[in-house]
């Protein structure tokens, strides 16, 4: 067996001495959107960094943990701060977190982070829901040995964002009256933020959102047969924004914008 299967099963067996909550969703909190770790009826809390070999995010506004509880009734593993591969980690230490949500039992994942703005019709505050992806400019997290036991070699990534789910939580924000956006997200490697240049290039190539994480695992979900939803908090819309974009401003305005998007959903929660 090779080195990705052998640790995801050593990480959940360690969660399994820990807890034996089996969750039905799996939520990823981005920038600035820890908030929403504040609604989890905790049951029990793991730290990254107690696991043996975890990769443990060094980046500020980025916990690292697993928190299992009820939000809204619902069963739910929250990964509450993400590894990046900028960091250094590989993709596949990326992806980690959410294989292991799927191996503790988690049938569906939703993925939040903060992105910049690609289309010039968007503003600072606004909530994307993610229609598809371009991954082109990241590495692929299922390179290497398939992992059998989570899926196939060749996964279909036709439908990677759920038809139903975006319905499901585009109503909500109706109900809500919270407007949303829909579009494509592009991830870049980072740690630096796009050259002029880049963003005209990934506007061209219709990416209408930009950001570091999210697609590589999305992609692992999908491999793994989860159902996908991800959501983006428009941060900062590149050439139209009055202040150089620094990651204090992106977690500033994902902490200031987080509220709606968490009230949003709790009900999207209760609906699935
Ligand atoms: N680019 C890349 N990542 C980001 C941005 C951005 O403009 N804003 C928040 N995350």
């Amino acid at each position: 067996m090779d080195n990705v299967s052998e640790k995801l099963k050593s990480v959940v067996a360690f969660i399994r001495t820990k807890t034996d909550f089996v969750p039905e969703l799996a939520l990823v909190l981005g920038t600035g959107l820890g908030g929403l770790a504040e609604d989890v009826k905790k049951e029990a809390v793991v730290n990254f960094k107690d696991i043996p070999g975890f990769p443990v995010s060094t980046v500020d506004g980025h916990r690292g943990r697993f928190i299992f509880g009820t939000v809204c009734g619902k069963r739910v593993a929250v990964i509450d701060g993400r590894v990046h591969c900028y960091e250094g980690f590989d993709v596949r230490d990326a992806v980690l977190p959410t294989r292991v949500c799927k191996m503790l039992g988690a049938k569906t994942i939703i993925i939040t982070n903060a992105a910049g703005g690609l289309d010039l019709s968007y503003e600072v505050g606004d909530i994307m829901v993610i229609s598809d992806h371009i991954s082109l400019f990241f590495p692929s997290p299922l390179m290497g040995p398939n992992i059998d036991l989570l899926g196939t070699r060749f996964p279909n990534m036709t439908e990677v964002y759920d038809k139903e789910l975006r319905a499901k939580f585009i109503k909500c924000a109706e109900r809500l009256g919270t407007p949303l956006q829909k579009g494509v997200y592009v991830q870049v490697t980072g740690p630096a933020y796009e050259t002029p240049a880049e963003i005209a290039f990934l506007r061209l190539i219709g990416g209408c959102a930009v950001g570091m994480s999210t697609v590589c695992e999305a992609i692992a979900a999908r491999h793994a047969g989860m159902r996908v939803f991800g959501v983006s908090l428009i941060t900062d819309v590149p050439g139209k924004d009055a202040v150089p974009l620094s990651h204090e401003e992106v977690q500033r305005v994902g902490r200031e914008a987080s509220g709606k998007l968490s009230a949003v959903m709790r009900e999207f929660i209760k609906e699935i």
